[in-house]
């Protein structure tokens, strides 16, 4: 959806889209089409599917989402909540500038994102590897050193 072609929708209009093939859903105040990304959500679809229609700014909140999966959102704004449903919220989200100039427009998920994706797997099997090796290394100085005070 082009931005000239975003608009504000109530929460009566955004809740009639809550089905797998034609989901919607709120984060701060924004509206998304998340019907294509679905699939790709790290975190499963089904989690995606249960706030269908819905304010879903808690539950993503609860996760603690990184700034990338913010980003990740970005292609598939369609507009906002009515200025009169919206809710208050004390800071911007993470990642979000307040004016949304800097938007990827029209950029879907499978072009840009799988790369981004494809970062993240490897940058948290990198994370997996050190905290393994740090583990073995303390247990093995652990062992080392009951064995010197048994030998003692
Ligand atoms: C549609 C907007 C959403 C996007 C773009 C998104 C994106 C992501 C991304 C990129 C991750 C990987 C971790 C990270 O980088 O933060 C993730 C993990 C996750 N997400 Fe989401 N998410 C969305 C909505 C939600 C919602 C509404 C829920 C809960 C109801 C949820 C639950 C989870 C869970 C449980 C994980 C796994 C956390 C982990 O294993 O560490 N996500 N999501």
């Amino acid at each position: 959806m082009s931005r000239s072609s975003r608009r504000d929708y109530s929460l009566q209009e955004i809740k009639k889209h809550d089905q797998p093939n034609d989901i919607w859903m709120v984060l701060y105040n924004k509206v998304y089409d998340v019907t294509d990304f679905c699939k790709y959500h790290l975190g499963g679809i089904e989690v995606l599917y249960d706030c269908g229609g819905a304010d879903a700014t808690q539950a993503f909140e609860d996760v603690g989402h990184s700034d990338f999966a913010m980003e990740m959102l970005q292609p598939y704004l369609i507009g906002q909540v009515v200025p009169d449903e919206q809710r208050k919220y004390h800071k911007p989200p993470v990642g979000e500038s307040v004016d949304d100039s800097d938007v990827i427009e029209s950029i879907k998920f499978d072009e840009l994102e799988s790369e981004k994706l494809n970062e993240f797997i490897i940058r948290r099997v990198k994370e997996s590897t050190n905290l393994l090796v740090l583990s073995f290394v303390a247990l093995s100085s652990f062992i080392l050193l009951v064995l010197i005070h048994v030998n003692k």
